[in-house]
């Protein structure tokens, strides 16, 4: 056993230690160039990402007080055909009185006011919200149609938005976001 131990210090061959470390940093440079090439990769957009890019989804089907949620770059989008009612009811509320007065509508500027009017799809077509469904506290999904105005809950923590997706009650700091999208036909959005 001493024998052994006295011959691998003396002819300098690699201890088991040694061994290790150098296993350990082969494995360090195959992972690096195995990292580096989906990097690449992703540099260079192909058809099916570019195709991700926007959307166009059909609404024919959605009726006022219906909606439909549907994926875009990885996230929910909320689609909703609002009832005079529900816009009425966001109306109601002034600008002034909510939690956050900003539009975070991608489709106007950065500093546009939260009214109904800007958080629709705009003068004549103000019964269709789109917004993506992501809570703006952290991120769970919230349930449409529910909560204390009728809008959206997120029973995460309890974040309660308007019919508008304007938070009201509850942690969620924004309003829900709105993405870029437009009317590509009478009941047809391009979303992104
Ligand atoms: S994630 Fe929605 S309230 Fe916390």
């Amino acid at each position: 056993m001493s024998e052994h131990t006295t011959t691998g210090e003396t002819t300098g061959e690699p201890t088991r230690r040694d061994f290790l470390y150098l296993t350990t940093g082969m494995a360090g440079a195959v992972g690096a160039v195995a990292v580096a090439w989906p990097f690449i990769d992703q540099m260079r957009p192909d058809a099916s990402t570019l195709a991700l890019a926007s959307i166009e989804v059909d609404v024919t089907s959605l009726e006022p007080g219906m909606s439909m949620t549907v994926k875009w770059r990885g996230k929910p989008v909320f689609i909703r055909n609002r009832t005079q009612k529900e816009i009425d009811d966001a109306k109601g509320a002034q600008v002034a009185e909510l939690k956050d007065p900003v539009a975070r509508n991608a489709n106007l500027p950065p500093d546009a006011q939260a009214t109904d009017v800007a958080r629709s799809a705009g003068d004549g077509k103000e019964n269709w919200i789109v917004m993506i469904g992501t809570c703006t506290h952290l991120g769970c999904v919230p349930l449409g149609q529910a909560g204390e105005y009728g809008g959206w809950f997120c029973p995460c923590h309890g974040s309660v938005y308007d019919t508008a997706g304007r938070i009201r009650k509850g942690p969620a700091p924004m309003n829900l976001l709105i993405p870029q999208y437009a009317f590509s036909s009478e009941k047809k959005i391009k979303i992104g």
